[in-house]
């Protein structure tokens, strides 16, 4: 028998470790798996059974059940138990996704190569191999994806200018600086799939002609710290990186870089700083990384998920892959649903889902039981919406419109108790925060963002200083040399768009 509890580092949070252990010493000749996490992350821990049927899940299971549990039957997938869900692929959660990018995470083991092959892995690398780099490149036009850390830059476009660029020698680096609050697949996909992203990124060295790979993981991501790091041995002694790729005379070697601690260094040339070794400070653009990027080389920047898209877009093509979504945004997207909600975790889908499914179907409402009154989608940066706009399209250019932005996916949801005035105060403190100092609108507007709420708040001149945040909001989204500034204004607008009244009390 084959048992499944994942090692994903939210599982871990409370109680897989000790779920699995609980069942190796009831039962030691079952082989007990540990997984990447389905994402169903309200039933972790998730204890999933290999049957005839396909596996059968159970959750949430807690360690002081598990003795119950297999004494009732879990390990022969008994149906009669009070925490048997069901056939995992087939609970509607997972039914409604299109697993594209997270298709092997919760699947596979992420440390077994032998997992990974059998499930797909390395068929993109190889046909990619066996094909020019500018056919490479052209496949991830073709495959109309766009950058997943938030800003949805064309990939292709991106390496089509890595590609022309003239250099002895090139980079690829990962932003797995994942710091928006709410967010979280980046992690879950290196703790669940890292050889996807070794792969992903392997592919991306050979199209646009680069030797070294960065990924640049935060400090606060310590299991996918050690999993990407063993991932990344196994792959080396497997022979997929280092000097002769897969036996086809092509080099390339990866290392993993840990953060400390600065949002600021997910904003890429910051980032790229700190990966020489200084302090995390934004630089000026142009030059953009893609011409000078690492040590003012040519260099990719992407992040991690639209890393891990490019094996299967290799593999299936690029048609199968833009045969998803709507628009100019296709594919699929790795939503996360957090913040005070029932069902949170990831759902992957074509773009094109509205964000009333996403929090509503998927997410089951608030997990306090109260009506929800907005979600701010797209990290800290993210605009505010209220509940009358859930019928809008996850779709890069209908956010764009209506004053928000997707982001990296992230949805954060807020009952009815929130005060949104608290709320925008919240993004000036956390711009003041976190701002790297090198501009004055960011690191001056952000402090006089406070004290203006402050103002606005305590009834002082209110109208007077509604017009002086206008301007302020202004001044930053123009001013700003990068998104930090640029885009503190977008949760502030939209607080005194959608919720005006919380302003007035
Ligand atoms: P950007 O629009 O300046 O650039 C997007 C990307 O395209 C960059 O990599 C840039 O170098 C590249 N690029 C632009 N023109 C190019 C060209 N002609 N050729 C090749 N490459 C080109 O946006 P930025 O400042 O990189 O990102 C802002 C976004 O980051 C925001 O929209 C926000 O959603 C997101 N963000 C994500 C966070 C996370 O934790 N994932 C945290 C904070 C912000
Ligand atoms: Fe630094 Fe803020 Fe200016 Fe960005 S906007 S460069 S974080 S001071």
């Amino acid at each position: 028998t084959k048992v499944f509890v994942s090692r994903d580092s939210a599982a871990r949070s409370v109680g897989a470790d000790e779920v699995a252990e609980r069942i190796t010493s009831l039962a030691p000749d079952v082989t007990v798996v540990r997984n990447g996490s389905r994402g169903m992350l309200w039933l972790e821990p998730l204890v999933e059974v290999e049957t005839a049927a396909g596996r059968v899940a159970y959750g949430p299971v807690a360690p002081e059940d598990v003795d119950g549990l297999v004494a009732g039957g879990l390990l022969a997938g008994s149906t009669d138990l009070g925490a048997y869900l069901g056939v995992t692929e087939e609970l509607p959660w997972m039914q409604r996704q299109q697993r594209l990018t997270f298709a092997r995470v919760g699947v596979t083991d992420p440390l077994s190569i032998e997992d990974y092959v059998a499930h797909g892995g390395l068929a993109g690398l190889r046909k990619a191999l066996a094909m020019t780099p500018g056919d490479v490149v052209e496949s991830v036009v073709g495959s109309g994806l766009r950058g997943r850390g938030g800003a949805g830059f064309p990939t292709g476009i991106k390496w089509r200018t890595v590609l022309g660029a003239e250099s002895e020698l090139k980079f690829v680096c990962c932003n797995a600086d994942e710091g928006d609050s709410g967010t979280f697949a980046d992690r879950m996909l290196i703790e669940g799939d890292p050889f996807t992203l070794i792969e992903g990124m392997t592919i991306a060295a050979y199209a646009v002609g680069a030797s070294e790979g960065y990924v640049y993981l935060r400090s606060e991501y310590p299991d996918a710290v050690a999993t990407l790091r063993a991932a990344i041995d196994l792959a080396r002694e497997a022979g997929w990186l280092g000097a002769d790729v897969l036996g086809s005379g092509f080099s390339f070697d990866l290392y993993v870089r840990v953060g400390a601690g600065a949002y600021i260094c997910g904003e890429e040339t910051s980032m790229l700083e700190s990966l020489e070794g200084k302090r995390g400070m934004v630089r000026a653009k142009p030059p953009i990384p893609a011409l000078q990027g690492l040590f003012g080389r040519p260099t990719v920047v992407n992040n991690v998920l639209s890393l891990a898209t490019v094996p299967i877009i290799l593999k299936d093509g690029p048609e199968a892959y833009a045969a998803y979504g709507t628009g100019r945004s296709l594919g699929t997207s790795v939503f996360q649903l957090g913040g005070n909600v029932a069902r949170g975790g990831i759902v992957e889908t074509a773009f094109g889902i509205t964000l009333g499914e996403l929090v509503n179907d998927f997410g089951g409402g608030t997990s306090s039981g109260r009506p929800v009154r907005a979600v701010q989608v797209g990290g800290p940066l993210g605009a505010y919406l209220p509940v009358d706009q859930f019928d809008l399209p996850m779709d890069y250019e209908a956010f764009a419109a209506a004053g928000a932005m997707v982001g990296h996916g992230g949805i954060v949801i807020f009952d009815d108790t929130v005060d949104m005035a608290s709320m925008a105060r919240f993004a000036f403190e956390f711009c003041a925060a976190e701002s790297c100092g090198k501009c004055t609108p960011c690191r001056v507007g952000a402090v006089r963002g406070v004290e203006t709420i402050d103002r606005i708040v305590a009834g002082d001149n209110r109208k007077q200083n509604l017009v002086v945040l206008d301007d302020l909001c202004d001044l930053m989204t123009d001013g700003s040399l990068c998104a930090m500034g640029g885009l503190t204004p977008l949760p502030v607008r939209s607080a005194v768009r959608h919720f005006g009244e919380d302003f007035a009390k």
